[in-house]
């Protein structure tokens, strides 16, 4: 993962660390080593957990762990730089060996399935971060897998050490209907149990699961993470009641709920922005959203109680919130 916020959010509890190397691993992609300010060991985490480094006051950018997860003596993250961003990967390009940074401590949204018989993976660009933490629990308890890697030439992040992990169990891939013929195979005759992970574009994963879904794999056998969820039409203008004030608030086309309710003082907690890391859901008393996040379950989508403020809005004229 790797998304910027563009507006502040406050956090407690952050962790201080110190940058003890970076590496170039390809082009436009750089490697933060980054260990405890104090000498003492990190968190563990779960494989495929992000942490977000503050770049800004208040302003922070996500970021999968590729390191050891157990009790390690330090957390690596690989960064893309966006030259079109607002600075975040900028000033992570910008680090120095001894530089201090803040973080909040990892976070997990893309486990792992501990009861899978064997797991697949799809990974495109820098979508290979939160794959190759997963990779290296497999490899350590010893868990079948196999990994689809779609790269650019000269973008391939992480390859080498991917190949030395997986061995014959890494297929590279260098193009969309390179990835849909081999995904055609890899997906049509998996032992019942196997669960399928993609992470890297929205383009990519929305692929994988179509492709997933004619072959008749459940969604609850289908993992993503997405890097952003691309471009979104304005949307229709609509309302939304404060449920407890029964304060009504206009949100126009082309603004987000998310951006309204924080110009109205409501502290509302979020980091992505674009639908992807779940941290703004907010609950629903009334009204029907249209969903345009990455982050909910169909299921969560259908059952209609909860929002991702940053990129949903309303399908109707008005939405009662929780708040
Ligand atoms: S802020 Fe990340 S999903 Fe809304």
């Amino acid at each position: 993962m790797s998304i910027d916020t563009n507006r502040p959010a406050t956090h407690t509890g952050d962790l201080e660390l110190r940058v003890r190397s970076t590496r170039t691993l390809c082009t436009d992609v750089r490697q933060l080593v980054l260990a405890s300010a104090a000498g003492t060991p990190l968190p563990s985490f779960t494989p495929g957990s992000h942490v977000a480094l503050r770049w800004s006051d208040g302003l922070y950018n996500a970021y999968s762990l590729t390191g050891p997860s157990i009790e390690p003596e330090f957390y690596t993250v690989s960064v893309r730089l966006d030259e079109n961003g607002r600075g975040g990967s900028r000033w992570a390009h910008s680090l120095r060996e001894g530089d201090l940074v803040h973080l909040r401590p990892p976070r997990s949204d893309f486990a792992p399935i501990l009861t899978a018989r064997h797991h697949v993976y799809v990974a495109g660009g820098i979508g290979v971060t939160p794959v190759l933490s997963h990779v290296r629990a497999a490899v350590d308890w010893g868990r079948s897998f196999q990994v689809l890697y779609a790269f650019r030439p000269g973008f391939g992040a992480h390859f080498d050490e991917l190949t030395q992990l997986c061995g014959d169990r890494l297929q590279a891939v260098a193009s969309a209907t390179q990835l849909e013929q081999i995904l055609d195979d890899a997906l049509a005759d998996q032992p019942l149990g196997t669960h399928l992970y993609s992470c890297g574009p929205r383009s990519m994963i929305e692929a994988v699961a179509d492709a997933a879904h004619a072959k008749g794999w459940p969604a609850a056998r289908i993992h993503s993470e997405a890097f952003g969820s691309g471009p979104l039409d304005a949307g229709l203008p609509f309302a939304a009641k404060l449920g407890r004030s029964g304060m009504i608030v206009p949100v126009p086309s082309g603004t987000s709920l998310l951006d309204v309710l924080l110009d109205k003082g409501i502290n509302v907690p979020n980091l992505c922005r674009q639908g992807v890391c779940g941290e703004c859901r907010l609950s629903v008393r009334g009204g029907r959203i249209e969903h345009r996040d990455l982050y909910l379950s169909e299921d969560e989508k259908a059952s209609g109680d909860s929002m991702m403020p940053c990129v949903s809005r309303a399908a109707g004229d008005l939405l009662e919130l929780e708040l």
